[in-house]
């Protein structure tokens, strides 16, 4: 494998340190978080942490500088126009369900369509279905080709005049298919401009680079606890102009201007959206999870865990009697691999394998009608990120071999 980020940055993720013998391939469901990251959190707690845009006092001044930094740093990161279009929410899942209440609830009507695809996450599901329920809206979805592939040609024949959404995944947490998102965008919007696409990109942003402009998504939704940042904190990326039109999502303190007992007014972009007071330490460790990958270097990152799953690929397949869900070539294709083992069931190939110190996920992974397609129940989904080398992959491979000699 080419070297690309050597042994060496292990070692920034005390977690290593304190499990020497863990291996861990379940970056895709949390990652973990570096010394950088913990020590923000720390730093917050220990030297300056108060409530954000409250206080009068210099520690709350403080604390907002610094958790108003970081909404420049996301602007940045993924190349949003101002702030006024980065919301902090929980996670992905609640960014999603912030435009299906907000966006969904004032903009979808009767018999409108909303275009989601077979290979969604129970987030980008779930929200779109009890919307439709309540508005008497159909859903249609894009499928899977046998390539594990999106069949893009078939969007052109599910676009028609009722089409207002399209909700895509950016990159599929269980197959690694990369979707090309630009694309579907182009084509969604070359065929009605009103139409709005949300993608969801907790499993790319983390990976490689994403330039929200570039894309021209109406709505892009991620987690930092997935991007080597702590938990709790999500983001919602929205063109300001959808933003301005919308009303709140959540409604409480902060994003108000005026209470009266009767009614409020709203507070501007993009305060209207975070009611309550937000995860303070937490956006923090978010802005040192950004200024790390910037450090690593997204590039590096992603070709990294390119050369990861091109060893998975060819070392995992190559094993009689496994089966891999997902694409078998490294193009447009990102580091989660989905396999089962004939005649074992996957929660004991993950448990045989735990046994062994490797940490992978069993389970239909948050995707049930995906797995529903291919006529199973669940699958084993080994996943890297940066700190993973080489040796993890002949580990997991080991792994799978005892597995198939327990079961013999
Ligand atoms: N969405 C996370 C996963 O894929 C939890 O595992």
């Amino acid at each position: 494998m080419k070297d690309i980020l050597g042994k060496q940055i292990k070692k920034d993720f005390p977690i290593f340190k304190n499990n020497p013998d863990l291996i861990f391939l379940d970056s895709a469901a949390s990652t973990q978080k570096p010394q950088v990251v913990i020590d923000a959190i720390k730093d917050c707690y220990e030297k300056y942490y108060a409530n954000v845009h409250r206080g009068l006092y210099q520690l709350s001044a403080k604390s907002s500088e610094a958790y108003e930094g970081v909404r420049d740093k996301v602007v940045k990161f993924i190349n949003a126009s101002s702030i006024s279009e980065i919301i902090f929410t929980k996670n992905t899942t609640e960014s999603i369900n912030l435009v299906a209440y907000a966006w969904g609830r004032q903009n979808i009507d009767k018999g409108d369509e909303i275009i989601l695809t077979a290979m969604e996450h129970h987030a980008n599901i779930v929200p779109w279905q009890q919307l439709a329920k309540e508005k008497s809206a159909v859903l249609k979805f894009i499928p899977v080709d046998k390539d594990y592939r999106l069949g893009i040609s078939e969007l052109s024949k599910l676009l028609t005049k009722k089409t207002k959404l399209v909700a895509v995944t950016h990159m599929s947490n269980v197959l690694g298919t990369i979707n090309p998102v630009k694309d579907i965008i182009n084509k969604a919007k070359s065929f009605n401009k009103d139409i709005k696409v949300i993608v969801d990109g907790a499993q790319s942003v983390p990976h490689f680079a994403v330039d929200v402009q570039d894309l021209n998504a109406d709505f892009f939704a991620f987690s930092s606890h997935k991007m080597a940042g702590p938990g709790g904190v999500g983001v919602l990326y929205a063109k300001q102009e959808l933003l301005e039109k919308m009303p709140p999502f959540l409604t409480g303190g902060d994003m108000i201007t005026e209470v009266t007992l009767k009614q409020a007014t709203w507070n501007e972009l993009p305060y209207k959206f975070e009611a309550g007071t937000p995860a303070i330490a937490e956006v923090i460790g978010l802005g040192a999870a950004i200024d790390y990958l910037y450090k690593v270097g997204l590039d590096k990152v992603f070709q990294h865990e390119e050369e990861l799953t091109k060893i998975a690929l060819k070392k995992v397949s190559a094993i009689p009697g496994v089966e891999i869900f997902g694409p078998k070539q490294v193009k447009d294709r990102g580091g989660a691999v989905a396999f089962t083992v004939k005649d074992v069931h996957p929660h004991d190939v993950a448990s045989i394998l735990d046994n062994q110190g490797v940490a992978v996920r069993a389970g239909n992974h948050c995707t049930q009608p995906l797995h529903d397609k291919f006529g199973i129940q669940s699958t084993v989904r080994a996943s890297f990120y940066l700190y993973n080398q080489p040796e993890d992959i002949d580990a997991l491979v080991k792994g799978i071999n005892k597995v198939k000699e327990v079961f013999k």
